[in-house]
């Protein structure tokens, strides 16, 4: 069988996923990991940063299938993106990443990116961000996804802040919609 028809009968018939099933955030939490190599750096031996970015909307992607069911989901948005130290060639660069708000067909991803240095052992904080993903159904169209159902008082507190951030961005875009409208009109 070529790979190809392999992904394709894969998923020809994929379960029916229940939708009343909440997960709760421990469910889908996923670390990726990969050692920086030269082609992941300049000159300096400093791993770019869009190495870094690639890294983690695979791996934030990763939660937002384990989390879904849903084989196709889209990155819609990288809320913020913060680099907080360098990461250099020789370094484990680890992308911790857990669900941390589902609504009804999108997810928002949070994620830490930590370098080790394998010889001294230290773990630097080198990255933080949050990635919103959206479900597509067939004819890639929002599809709903199960909720996201807190296990313990942790994951209540972190899917609190996460909705708080959601009604924050969802007034900041509403602002943002109503300045471009006064400007379309007074150009
Ligand atoms: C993301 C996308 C599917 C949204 O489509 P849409 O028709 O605007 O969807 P809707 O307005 O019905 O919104 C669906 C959900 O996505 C959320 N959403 C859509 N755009 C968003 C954005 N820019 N930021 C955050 N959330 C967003 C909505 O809030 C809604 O969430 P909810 O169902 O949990 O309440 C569409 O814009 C798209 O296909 N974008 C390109 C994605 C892509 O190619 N990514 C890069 C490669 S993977």
């Amino acid at each position: 069988m070529n790979p190809f028809e392999r992904i394709v009968n894969r998923y020809k018939n994929l379960p029916k996923v229940d939708l009343t099933q909440g997960r709760s955030i421990a469910y889908s939490r996923s670390i990726t990991r990969r050692a920086m190599e030269l082609i992941d750096a300049n000159s300096q031996g400093n791993v770019h940063g869009g190495v870094i970015m690639r890294m983690v909307d695979e791996a934030a992607g990763v939660v937002a299938i384990k989390h879904s069911q849903c084989p196709t989901v889209v990155t819609a948005r990288v809320e913020r993106f913060d680099f907080l130290a360098p990461a250099f060639i020789g370094d484990v660069v680890s992308v911790n990443c857990e669900m941390h708000y589902v609504g009804r067909t999108s997810m928002e991803v949070g994620v830490e990116v930590t370098a080790e240095d394998l010889i001294t052992r230290e773990v630097r904080r080198i990255a933080s961000s949050y990635v919103i993903y959206v479900a597509l159904d067939e004819n890639r169209k929002p599809t709903p996804v199960p909720p996201l159902v807190p296990a313990d008082d942790e994951e209540e507190a972190i899917i609190e802040r996460a909705r708080i951030r959601r009604l924050h961005r969802q007034r900041i875009d509403e602002e943002l919609k109503q300045i471009q409208e006064i400007s379309s009109q007074n150009s």
